[in-house]
């Protein structure tokens, strides 16, 4: 173990897993380390570097902004964050941004909009799916309803109840007029890359009128072009109240936004939510070369074509070797390979091969590269994935 790893575990508190590679610099789908090795990166900062990494159009942008200004206090309009913003509205169902650091942030955001919205009309729960994720800050964990993130720091919020994800009669046996909000994600991306079901969502829309309750769609990880559309949401015939965003909204530097629909935008007033931070303007700039890139024309339709073809291979992968891949299942760049128990074993194979995956519920390669990987990347990861899967299977044969 290098010296700076033995440094990491001394000074650093020990909540992350290192892959054991000391990056020097990225370059696209690819980060090089300090030995000059290029490995394939299939999840780019789990889905930040959307336009993969060091792309120049981003960097100018964050040099430019830096040497006029990188921080104001929100008593001062802000340009890049009120470009950010008309573009974010323009392009979306929102009628107002509310920019924060972090996911977690946005989220916490429309926890405070659903608890106001609730207290005028006695609405005092919030609802979110078993298997979520919404982040790691007090409010949002409590809507995630994962026992592993949850159990060292109950006791949580109150009044929030879970109901199963996809299962419209199980949510309506939890709906009552006492619910404020319903948190919700469209791919469960932390939760093992789980789809969301079209009808569960038109019964999600009907329900929120008869109910009178406020649709969060958490697309900090389907959001910005990952799943082929601008937001996911587009895909389903859902009316959100709020999207929340951030992973890729800065480019690799922390934003995130809380997006607003008519019900929520002005419901929020002065000094009743705030960040010192947020919106930074440097990540706004940032963020203003990305939103260009994803919303170039054909981009997004790219994506579905790279997504086909990716899962297509994929298919044809599981087809040849049943018995190590379960499922390939995906929408856009955002692709689950459910291998069951051999998902580690397959990371450190990859590893060793000069190709960074990752792993999530224990069972499932999480495929998130940048949106702009190449076809001749796509083919490289492609022939290392059915290497090792052809691998493993031979290695299961001699058992
Ligand atoms: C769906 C979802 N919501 C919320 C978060 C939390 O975002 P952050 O880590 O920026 O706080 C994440 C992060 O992985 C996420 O995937």
């Amino acid at each position: 173990m290098s010296e700076l790893y033995l440094k990491d575990e001394d000074y650093i508190a020990n909540t992350y897993t290192r892959v054991h590679l000391e990056p020097k610099y990225g370059e696209g789908s690819y980060l090089i380390d300090i030995n000059n090795e290029r490995y394939l990166d299939m999840y780019s900062g789990i889905s930040v570097s959307l336009a993969g990494h060091s792309e120049k159009s981003i960097i100018e942008a964050i040099i430019e902004q830096s040497n006029k200004y990188i921080h104001l206090s929100n008593n001062f309009i802000c340009r890049p964050a009120v470009e950010l913003a008309e573009i974010l509205v323009k392009n979306t169902f929102a009628q107002k941004v509310f920019f924060t650091n972090s996911g977690t942030e946005a989220n916490e955001t429309a926890i405070k909009i659903a608890r106001k919205y609730g207290k005028s009309r006695g609405k005092t729960k919030i609802l979110s799916a078993y298997n979520s994720f919404h982040g790691r800050t007090m409010g949002s964990l409590s809507l995630t309803a994962q026992e592993k993130y949850q159990e060292s720091f109950k006791p949580l919020l109150e009044n929030v109840e879970y109901f199963e994800f996809n299962n419209a009669d199980d949510l309506e046996e939890k709906l009552s007029d006492e619910v404020s909000a319903v948190f919700i994600e469209l791919v469960q991306g932390e939760g093992g890359v789980v789809l969301a079901d079209k009808p569960f969502f038109e019964k999600l829309s009907i329900l929120s009128e008869k109910y009178d309750f406020l649709i969060v769609i958490d697309e900090i990880q389907t959001g910005l072009g990952r799943t082929g559309k601008f937001l996911a949401c587009e895909h389903f015939d859902i009316k959100p109240d709020i999207v929340t965003v951030a992973k890729g909204l800065g480019g690799g530097l922390p934003i995130g936004a809380a997006l607003l629909g008519n019900k929520c935008k002005d419901i929020l007033s002065k000094g009743e939510h705030g960040s010192t931070f947020a919106p930074n303007p440097v990540a706004s700039a940032a963020g203003l070369a990305v939103l260009k890139i994803i919303l170039k024309d054909s981009f997004l339709n790219d994506i579905n074509r790279k997504s086909e073809y990716i899962i297509s291979n994929l298919r044809k992968i599981k087809n040849s070797h049943p018995d190590i891949i379960n499922d390939v299942r995906g929408i856009g760049l955002m692709i689950g390979i459910d291998v069951g128990e051999f998902a580690q074993l397959i990371k450190e194979k990859a590893f060793k091969n000069k190709l960074l995956l990752n792993t999530t519920a224990n069972k499932i390669i999480r495929l998130l590269p940048a949106l702009n990987i190449s076809y001749e990347e796509i083919d490289r990861f492609i022939e290392i994935f059915s290497h090792i899967i052809f691998e493993i299977n031979f290695d299961l044969l001699k058992l």
